[in-house]
């Protein structure tokens, strides 16, 4: 198993594999991140945690710990953490971009607060030094640039609160590394497309709106303009992305934040791209408040130092996602030809 080399070098020999917690896994990653682990690290070492309850049908081939945590709870987190005797904490839990911009107040408590309790339980766990909390493209702003190449480090002044409370994830978790050790890991994620769940509250979530809407012959008013670039990745990519960064040597690390790209798309591309696919279809382009968020954003990350330090490479373009994301959910969605 490509882990146990780390499982090795980082529990003093004992050759056990590494419990994970993961937070939020009911979400668009979690979905898939939770067998994914479950694969590399055994059922029973990869705790899947959400406020909601119900297990997805995705998890029926790996089944495990599952509990219900809400991470605005302190004393339940701890708790599990405890039980669990917990190696990685996977932060995932978070209110999303457009999600948080209509619901300020849930946004700070889940995504500063939850954060906030994440990073002390790494700090006073000695079981739990490791954490690892995704940040976004959303954690740049407006003023930050160039938006064609965004560097690791630059200005970043985001503007939702959804990108704000990503930097200070990012800051803090910065601190609690220099200050008292905890192992703490963060990616700058672009957005995902994935076709296991159509995700919802997110401001690249239209990619995946797309495939949806036309595969089930629905027409869709998408949120965004028609041309604004932003960066992108195949989920499968953002799994091995989290599984490399976890298991990267700690001293191949000269940072703790990483961009992480691979292609870029506009949504007029992923609609030539169905259309191709299922010619009848119709979409039409209505922007909301997320257009002007999506304009704050990078539209590709310079992702060297991720590259150089712990060997991240994409495995899929735009095309190949095009094709994998008819493939699967044709049989998702029993569909037997195309539109
Ligand atoms: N999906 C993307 O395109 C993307 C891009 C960049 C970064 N990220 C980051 O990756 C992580 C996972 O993203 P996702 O797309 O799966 O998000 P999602 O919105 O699909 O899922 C978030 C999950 O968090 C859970 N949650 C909400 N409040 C909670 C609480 N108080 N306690 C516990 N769980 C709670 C929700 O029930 C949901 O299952 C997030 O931190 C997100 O910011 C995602």
């Amino acid at each position: 198993m490509e882990g146990s080399q780390w499982v090795s070098d980082k529990r003093d020999g004992d050759g056990r594999m590494p419990r994970v917690l993961i937070t939020g896994c009911m979400g668009q990653i979690g979905v898939e991140l939770v067998p994914y682990l479950r694969q590399r690290y055994g059922n029973d070492n990869v705790v899947a945690s959400d406020i909601q309850t119900g297990q997805p049908a995705e998890w029926a081939q790996a089944p495990g710990p599952f509990e219900r945590l809400d991470v605005t709870r302190p004393q339940d987190y701890e708790a599990l953490v405890s039980k669990y005797r917990v190696d990685y904490l996977v932060h995932n839990a978070a209110i999303l971009s457009g999600t948080g911009e209509k619901n300020f107040e849930l946004a700070m408590r889940v995504n500063i607060r939850g954060l906030e309790t994440a990073l002390e339980l790494a700090r006073a766990h000695r079981c739990a030094r490791w954490c690892h909390a995704p940040s976004s493209i959303a954690a740049f702003g407006p003023e930050s640039g160039p938006k064609e190449l965004m560097p690791d480090v630059v200005a970043q002044r985001p503007t939702t609160i959804y990108g704000i409370s990503k930097l200070y994830a990012e800051a803090l978790g910065s601190y609690y590394r220099s200050k008292w050790g905890v192992d703490f890991r963060c990616m700058r994620f672009p957005g995902i497309v994935s076709w296991k769940q159509c995700p919802s509250g997110g401001t690249t979530d239209f990619s995946t709106e797309m495939f949806y809407y036309a595969l089930q012959g629905s027409a869709l008013k998408t949120f965004r303009a028609a041309d604004t670039r932003l960066p992108m990745m195949y989920m499968d990519d953002a799994l091995k992305a989290t599984a490399d960064i976890l298991e990267a040597p700690r001293e191949q690390l000269r940072q703790c934040v990483y961009n992480v790209n691979a292609f870029a798309l506009t949504p007029r591309m992923v609609e030539e791209a169905v259309r191709a696919q299922c010619p009848n279809w119709t979409c039409s382009y209505v922007p909301d408040f997320r257009q002007g968020i999506a304009e704050s954003w990078p539209q590709y990350m310079d992702d060297h130092n991720a590259r150089e330090q712990w060997g991240w490479s994409p495995r899929f373009t735009a095309p190949d996602v095009f094709a994998d994301m008819f493939k699967n959910l044709r049989v998702k969605l029993n569909l037997n030809v195309a539109h």
